[in-house]
């Protein structure tokens, strides 16, 4: 059953034009922030597995940093093939907390 997770502090959370990433309920998930917006998806490439928190964000995407894969942080639609999708997880923030919605 879906439930939100906390997965760290406002303060943890990554600055505009970076992406980090965070365990929640057993899975790393990436949470990238774009001009300020915080936005949570799986942190596993579909490409060959990298670990999309630990890229960077270009042009206002995920970019992986084993092969430059991009991911709309979004919709996590691959930019050269929308059809490959990353599971995205809705995020909220509640006072300090930062929680995503793992299903
Ligand atoms: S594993 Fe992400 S681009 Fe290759």
């Amino acid at each position: 059953m879906a439930a939100y997770v906390r997965i760290g502090s406002t303060a943890e959370m990554p600055t505009p034009g970076q992406a980090r990433e965070f365990s929640a309920a057993g899975r790393m998930v990436c949470v990238a922030n774009v001009g300020g917006r915080l936005s949570a998806m799986d942190n596993v490439c579909l490409h060959r597995g990298g670990p999309l928190g630990q890229g960077f964000i270009s042009g206002g995407k995920v970019v992986c940093p084993w092969h430059g894969w991009e991911f709309d942080p979004l919709t996590g639609a691959a930019t050269h093939n929308a059809a490959a999708c990353v599971p995205v997880y809705p995020l909220k923030i509640e006072g300090d907390d930062v929680l995503v919605l793992i299903s």
